[in-house]
């Protein structure tokens, strides 16, 4: 299977916890949620400084349905106890490679529950028996403890340091990859 729109929506994760597809008309809310976290996710996320509005997440929003839409993966919102927390999901498939990136976030008064471990345990389920793709990819920061530790958690191998690859103001941050090859999962 491997057809996105075929997938069905919401995913379980976790007790009271789900992947949904983002909507269009969240924008809003999860305009607030990124305000709210704005010191915490800008400091490992790029897109956040530039994120002024509810029309610029609209933007985003727009271009996630059709990365789902063209089949290179999807954009999920982390719902917790009915009401989003966080968003994880897929940077373009690579389907000639059968490579893949993921994403994460989650509001920090959500944070410390496993939630992102489970979300992205879910996307490695997808990615591996859906999507049937040959290897996932996550990179984070080299001081972003809590993200690398997801990583390590789900098994994830460490394969090295990118230098200066991620610029962030006028910093430049070195990414760790960790990835994981079909064979490796479960
Ligand atoms: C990175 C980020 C998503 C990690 O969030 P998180 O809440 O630590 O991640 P999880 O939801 O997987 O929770 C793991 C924590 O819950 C605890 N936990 C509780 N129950 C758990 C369970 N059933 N399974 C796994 N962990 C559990 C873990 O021990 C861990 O706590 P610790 O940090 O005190 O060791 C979050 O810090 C964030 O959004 N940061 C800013 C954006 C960012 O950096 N994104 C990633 C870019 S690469």
């Amino acid at each position: 299977m491997l057809d996105g729109m075929s997938l069905r929506f919401p995913i379980r994760i976790a007790v009271k916890s789900e992947l949904r597809l983002v909507e269009l008309k969240q924008s809003q809310e999860l305009f607030a949620l990124v305000e709210a976290n704005r010191a915490q996710l800008g400091k490992y996320l790029p897109w956040v400084e530039p994120t002024r509005s509810a029309a610029d997440v609209e933007k985003f929003l727009r271009g996630a349905l059709k990365q789902h839409a063209d089949n290179l993966g999807f954009h999920g919102c982390i719902w917790h106890e009915k009401r989003p927390v966080g968003m994880a999901g897929f940077h373009p498939i690579d389907w000639a490679n059968r490579n893949v990136a993921l994403g994460y976030w989650i509001a920090r008064e959500a944070q410390g529950k496993g939630l992102v471990t489970a979300a992205v345990r879910a996307l490695l389920r997808v990615s591996f028996r859906h999507y049937e793709l040959h290897r996932v990819e996550i990179q984070c920061a080299t001081g972003n403890r809590k993200s690398c530790a997801i990583a390590r958690r789900l098994g994830f191998r460490r394969e090295g340091v990118l230098r200066g690859v991620q610029k962030l103001g006028e910093d430049y941050n070195d990414t760790v990859v960790y990835s994981m090859l079909d064979s490796e999962w479960e």
